[in-house]
């Protein structure tokens, strides 16, 4: 199947027949490139986020990205909390497609607070799973996670493959994936479970003690800070840029394929980098704009409890079933974060 071709047809698709979306966590990271393709797309966006780790600024350069051709006018945004239910139902309504993005990532912040996870989470996606029940919607498609994959030693991660889960954050990702093959089962709502792995890109938060490894790297390294790798760096990631998570979400909600819904897939490039590896492209990039930046070096320090070893996604399925074809490498990717992460330090 020529993968690039599915895609292609399905965005032409969407602009002849616009539908109605709703992004929940649409003010963070992944939301917000959501909601930009969408708009791009033609397609009339409802976007559900609490600011707990969004921003407000991620939706105001996501306008300034669209406004000049009247695409923001498709957009309206809901203040609220996936913990009410109410809220979920009034974000559902007369929605076709449900991208499910809202949730607490980083597993240590689960560990020091698995109450605040379960109820974002878990009650939260619950709410959510009721309220697309209730509305009709055609697809719930939503955000789980590689830490599913918990002490499954094996690599390629496949997805009939999983381990006992190491965190309540993969506690709930698991839960999600069970509870939305309930609803599908009990009452035929079509869901489509993601698990990303390391996803990155702009508008990714570099900022917080929770924040991810590339994003953290590119503001330490523009900012004179040291950079820390936990362990000898030779922990490795399936880094996946954020276009190819965008494309995962789109097509899963739109394909025709009767065998694609009620299942979960991989997403990620099926590529290995190491942390070792990865600081070095991650230097190299952001001297283009000191050249001092090209000596520095990381600092080692003991590897973080927890943390697997290395991480490979399978992603024949998505491949197959889906037409999913990871079309951004993870060079272009840091060179296209680059362009964000070293515009926005000198702007700010
Ligand atoms: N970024 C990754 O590499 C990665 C990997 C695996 C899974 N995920 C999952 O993808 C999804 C998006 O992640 P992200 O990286 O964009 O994180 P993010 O923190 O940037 O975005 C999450 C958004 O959800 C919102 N939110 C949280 N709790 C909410 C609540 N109770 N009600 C309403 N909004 C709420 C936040 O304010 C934020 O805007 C999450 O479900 C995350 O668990 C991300």
């Amino acid at each position: 199947m020529d993968s690039n071709g599915v895609y292609g047809r399905i965005k032409s698709g969407l602009a002849r027949n616009p539908a109605k979306w709703l992004v929940t966590g649409v003010a963070g990271f992944i939301g917000s490139n959501l909601l930009e393709t969408l708009l791009k797309l033609g397609q009339t966006v409802v976007g559900l986020d609490n600011f707990a780790t969004g921003y407000q600024k991620n939706l105001d350069v996501v306008r300034r990205l669209v406004d000049k051709t009247g695409d923001w006018e498709r957009f309206t945004f809901l203040e609220g909390d996936i913990r009410d239910l109410d809220t979920c139902r009034k974000a559902c309504s007369g929605v076709d497609f449900v991208l499910h993005q809202a949730a607490l990532g980083s597993v240590p912040r689960s560990i020091e607070d698995p109450i605040s996870t379960h109820e974002s989470n878990l009650t939260g996606f619950v709410n959510m799973l009721v309220a697309a029940k209730e509305t009709g919607v055609k697809r719930f498609v939503y955000a789980s996670s590689s830490s599913v994959y918990g002490d499954e030693p094996n690599l390629p991660k496949v997805e009939d493959k999983i381990g006992e889960a190491l965190s309540p954050y993969a506690v709930t990702k698991l839960a999600n994936e069970l509870y939305a093959g309930v609803f599908a089962k009990n009452f035929g709502l079509q869901t489509i479970g993601l698990r990303y792995f390391n996803v990155f890109g702009p508008r990714q938060d570099p900022d917080g003690v929770y924040a991810a490894v590339i994003p953290k790297w590119f503001q330490g390294l523009l900012e004179g800070q040291t950079v820390f790798i936990n362990g000898d760096g030779e922990t490795s990631r399936d880094f996946c840029f954020i276009e190819n998570c965008v494309q995962a979400n789109i097509l899963s909600a739109c394909t025709q394929n009767p065998q694609a819904a009620n299942q979960v897939y991989n997403v990620a490039c099926g590529k290995r980098t190491t942390l070792n590896e990865l600081f070095a492209m991650i230097r190299e990039l952001a001297a283009t704009t000191n050249p001092a930046i090209s000596a520095a070096n990381p600092v080692y320090r003991d590897f973080r409890p927890g943390d697997v070893r290395h991480s490979l996604a399978d992603i024949s399925k998505a491949k197959t079933l889906l037409g999913f074809f990871p079309e951004i490498s993870v060079d272009t990717g840091l060179s296209k974060s680059a362009e964000w992460y070293c515009g926005c330090s000198k702007v700010e």
